[in-house]
């Protein structure tokens, strides 16, 4: 079969910049796209915090990009995704994004992101490449189906397929409807089945609407967001287009995130051999003010500190784990100011026991992940979740809350039969996580083959791209298929 097209649209992509795992995913999988031997490109916005890593050229002509009453002018960047054969295009537009926050809550959000909709197909037409395919990942990319399938339909561009990804359904774009105009959409696409929401445009609604196929990163997302319960207000349109929609788990980049060569760490490990897992957990204890401690077991966390990811749960929990069990946190995030006060409060209460870290910080993320013992993921809600699969890799047996992509990629521990890969719990409550962390301390203590055993299995579990690439191949041709036939 011949190879395909295939362009990115995203707001962000690892290792330029990154706000949560959609940049881990759409760092990694074009590579292992390109691989097989794919055309791969990635278009995404340069914001003032991007980083420029390896070679950029500015493209010779500018990108006129008709949103607005005018056409609105871009530079366009070029680079690759680094170690792979897959050009990334940055659109420099200051206005729109010269500010370092990706999201934010700008009141221009919906603009800037309608923007780099149409910038993305412009692009095409100037590079006078027209993929077969154009994978969108979350709201911000909404609209380029809609316009594919209403102004540009007749255009070359037309004919592109286009995929959905879903990474998290909780943010979803809402703008006022001028929004409409602006983005020289139809008006005819203001209703209900199309864009329209509360009065309002919804942008992920337009992408779920009008893309050929839809995915999401792990198939238990898939279900629950088709029920009222996790669907989070788009259920019905989920279950309208649930015969398009399907769950691929995310994979992760095996060789940026492998403990036997991770340049982030004061030691490397496999396996076979754990020793320099103890120097990362020196290390980190070290650099988060913890005792130095090393038969003390060690609870990492690594997340935004939202309540999607539970955290309250933790913060609510914690008092009384310190006062009951012997063992030590050391987190990294920033989030709802309410948590971080209340980890930092703990971290007063208890010195040496619970240590901090804040900001984004790439090498202390990578550092917990090694030198933690046990990993916590309380998520209320957990589309795939990137973490627990580097959490398991690093020899880090998770604590998960049974939903979305945790149940698919973390199985519990059976201690009769030495099965499982980390601890899972079910009720959103602060007992629950109580009662699971524990467990994951009285197996850390009291039945210590019992955990080398989670360890070794979390580590030979195969998370890589190569498992799922080929399944997004599937969707790919199926997606042509549908747009072929629908074209006529
Ligand atoms: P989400 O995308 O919902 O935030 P994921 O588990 O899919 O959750 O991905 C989170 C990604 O962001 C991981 O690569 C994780 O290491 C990274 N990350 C989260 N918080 C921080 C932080 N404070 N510093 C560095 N990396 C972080
Ligand atoms: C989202 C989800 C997370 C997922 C990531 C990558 O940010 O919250 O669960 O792993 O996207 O798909």
């Amino acid at each position: 079969m011949r190879p395909l097209r295939v362009l990115f649209a995203t707001p962000e992509v690892e290792p330029f910049v990154k706000v949560g795992g959609l940049a881990d995913m759409v760092g990694a999988l074009p590579k292992e796209l390109a691989a097989l031997g794919h055309d791969v490109r990635v278009v995404c916005p340069l914001y003032g915090s991007t980083k420029r890593v390896g070679e950029w050229r500015a493209r010779p002509e500018s990108l006129g990009v008709e949103v607005g009453p005018e056409t609105r002018w871009a530079r366009v960047w070029e680079t690759a995704l680094p170690g792979a054969r897959v050009p990334a295009y940055f659109l420099e537009h200051d206005w729109f994004f010269a500010r370092p926050e990706v999201y934010s809550d700008w009141p221009d959000n919906a603009h800037r992101f309608a923007f780099l909709s149409r910038a993305a197909l412009t692009l095409c037409e100037q590079l006078d490449w027209i993929p077969d395919v154009i994978h969108c990942h979350d709201w911000t990319v909404g609209f380029i189906p809609v316009l594919l399938n209403t102004v540009l339909r007749d255009r070359p561009i037309g004919r592109a397929a286009t995929v959905f990804t879903i990474h998290n359904l909780e943010h979803q774009g809402y703008a006022e409807a001028g929004l409409v105009s602006y983005a020289r959409l139809p008006w005819s696409e203001f209703r209900a089945d199309s864009l329209e929401s509360h009065g309002q445009v919804n942008m992920m609604k337009a992408g779920l609407y009008h893309a050929t196929k839809l995915t999401t990163v792990s198939p238990t997302y898939a279900r629950e967001i088709r029920t009222a319960a996790g669907g989070f207000g788009l259920d019905p349109v989920l279950r309208f287009r649930a015969a398009d929609l399907i769950g691929i788990l995310n994979g992760i980049d095996a060789a940026s995130w492998d403990p036997a060569a991770d340049p982030a760490l004061p030691a490397h490990y496999t396996a076979a051999d754990l020793a320099g897992k103890a120097t990362c957990k020196a290390a980190l204890q070290l650099q988060l003010a913890l005792h130095p401690a090393p038969g003390v077991p060690v609870f990492g966390v690594v997340s935004r500190f939202v309540a999607q990811k539970g955290l309250d749960l933790l913060a609510e929990a914690m008092p009384r784990i310190l006062d009951t069990m012997q063992v030590q946190f050391a987190l990294l995030g920033s989030g709802e100011k309410h948590l971080e006060e209340a980890f930092r409060q703990a971290a007063r209460l208890y010195p040496g026991r619970v240590g901090i870290g804040t900001g984004f910080n790439a090498k202390l993320a990578r550092l917990i992940q090694a030198g933690s013992d046990v990993f916590v993921m309380p998520s209320r809600s957990e589309p795939c979740g990137l973490t627990q699969l580097y959490a398991m890799r690093y020899g880090t047996p998770p604590v998960v809350r049974a939903t979305g992509g945790l149940v698919d990629t973390v199985a519990n521990f059976e201690e009769g039969i030495d099965q499982g890969t980390g601890f899972v719990f079910q009720a959103a409550t602060a007992t629950a996580l109580t009662d699971a962390i524990g467990w994951a301390c009285a197996t850390y203590y009291d039945r210590p083959e019992g955990f080398a055993g989670l360890q070794r299995r979390g580590m030979a579990q195969d998370f890589s791209w190569t498992r799922s690439a080929g399944k997004y191949v599937e969707v790919y041709r199926w997606a042509v298929a549908a747009r072929g036939v629908a074209a006529g």
